[in-house]
């Protein structure tokens, strides 16, 4: 036993869905790794808590995905006849190469510095059509009303959704965050799972019969054509990543933009400098999804034995659990006071998108869609206040880290 694992004794149980962990897990981290960068948890996972150990994980052919694996070993042989499990199964986020590498292959075009840039016309539309409709009423919801709308366009507009069938989006609810978290799911918890996924794949097949009738410039229409043409991509995973796509980047960037919003109102001298400096707005996104990232940790398992990680020996087929929170709050990287709000603090390079062959498709649009929405905020509601910037309400979950509302007047 090492130092650390000794010392491990003084660490506190990790309870992730704890309302105290939930609402400041940066303390939790900061013990984690200080004492214990390699923690084991009750449940026999592994939580890595340092960047340099985090980083180098993400990058390690030795640490995979095997989902089906991985499920099995939680929840028994049984839990892949759940629908749920069986989509999630082939998504590209959880899958090791060669598939990951040809589903990956099959969009990653679509998602390119260049293809984005060029959506930057239509960002700033969505954004301003949203504050022309609630600028008038003194008040709003800056989750609901403002954060949300904006992913919900962009990943209908790529996917070909016709505005006609967009109304349920826009209604839609968030609960779907749940089934990342390190803590098992109960059985209600998966029957809900199992219905949202029932729901999405109702809606999807309708959109790709519509889609070979009516192919489009967009990334459903270049998919089903792929499924067409038989060796590329089988139906099943044609339809687990389509719900993928339209689901990874919602919740994450309206919590890119919810959390930002509440560190900046928090840190008054930060935002009157961006007010003062718009041009600072790229540096300050780094910073926010540093600062308090809405991916909090990302999940690996061991394709084999590990000699050594931090003095540790893990043996094949074990879960390791990234904090990418804490990563990214590692003074060992950021020596200048990392739990300092700084929006122009140098060398800022977040592990909030992962990193490796999974490295985020939707990086450079999150960061674009959170650019576009802040600044324009700060400009168009100079006089804007946050209603209880003391107690905001985050949502239960520990991986995807936001809000449920963030309430402002002017
Ligand atoms: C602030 C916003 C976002 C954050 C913090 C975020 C975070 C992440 C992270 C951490 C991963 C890697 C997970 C892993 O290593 O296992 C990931 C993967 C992924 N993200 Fe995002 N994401 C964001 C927005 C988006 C958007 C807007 C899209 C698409 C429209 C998107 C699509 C994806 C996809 C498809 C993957 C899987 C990539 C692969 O497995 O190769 N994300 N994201």
């Amino acid at each position: 036993m090492n130092e650390h694992a000794q010392a491990g004794a003084a660490v506190p149980l990790f309870d992730p869905l704890s309302p105290d962990f939930i609402r400041d897990p940066y303390p939790h981290y900061d013990i984690l790794r200080r004492l214990d960068p390699v923690h084991v948890t009750p449940h026999g996972m592994y939580l890595v808590s340092r960047h340099a150990d985090v980083s180098e994980i993400l990058r390690d052919k030795r640490f995979g995905k095997d989902f089906v694996e991985r499920s099995v070993r939680r929840y028994g042989p049984k839990i892949m006849e759940e629908p749920i499990f069986r989509s999630m199964s082939h998504w590209m986020l959880q899958q090791d190469p060669p598939d990951h590498t040809r589903l990956r292959g099959l969009v990653v075009k679509a998602f390119t510095a260049r293809r984005v840039e060029d959506m930057r016309p239509r960002i700033q539309e969505v954004v301003d059509q949203t504050l022309d409709r609630v600028i008038p009423n003194g008040h709003m919801d800056l989750i609901e009303d403002f954060a949300f709308r904006l992913p919900v366009t962009i990943i209908c507009d790529m996917l070909g959704i016709p505005e006609e069938h967009r109304a349920t989006f826009h209604a839609g609810t968030r609960d779907g965050g749940r089934i990342l978290d390190p803590v098992p799911l109960s059985p209600d918890e998966i029957a809900k799972g199992n219905a949202a996924n029932a729901m999405a794949q109702m809606y999807f097949h309708q959109l790709f019969e519509l889609r070979r009738k009516q192919p489009g410039d967009d990334l459903t229409t270049q998919l089903v054509q792929a499924e067409e043409d038989g060796s590329k991509l089988s139906n099943e995973e044609l339809t687990a990543n389509i719900i993928l796509l339209f689901g990874a980047g919602h919740e994450t960037t309206v919590n890119l933009i919810g959390n930002g919003l509440l560190a900046l109102y928090r840190n008054p001298d930060q935002l009157a400098l961006l007010k003062a400096k718009p041009e600072l707005i790229a540096g300050a996104i780094e910073e926010i999804l540093r600062y308090d990232s809405s991916v909090q940790m990302t999940g690996r398992v061991t394709l084999e034995d590990i000699d050594d990680l931090c003095g540790r020996r893990i043996g094949k087929g074990e879960t390791v659990l990234c904090l990418l929170g804490s990563a990214n709050r590692d003074p060992a990287i950021y020596p200048d006071r990392p739990d300092r709000f700084d929006i122009v603090r140098p060398n800022v390079r977040p592990l909030s998108f992962g990193g490796g062959i999974h490295y985020c498709l939707g990086a450079q649009l999150a960061r674009i869609e959170a650019e576009i929405a802040i600044s324009t905020l700060l400009r168009r509601l100079p006089d804007l206040r946050l209603d209880d910037a003391a107690n905001p309400e985050w949502r239960p979950t520990f991986v995807l880290r936001g809000l449920k509302r963030l309430p402002a007047s002017w």
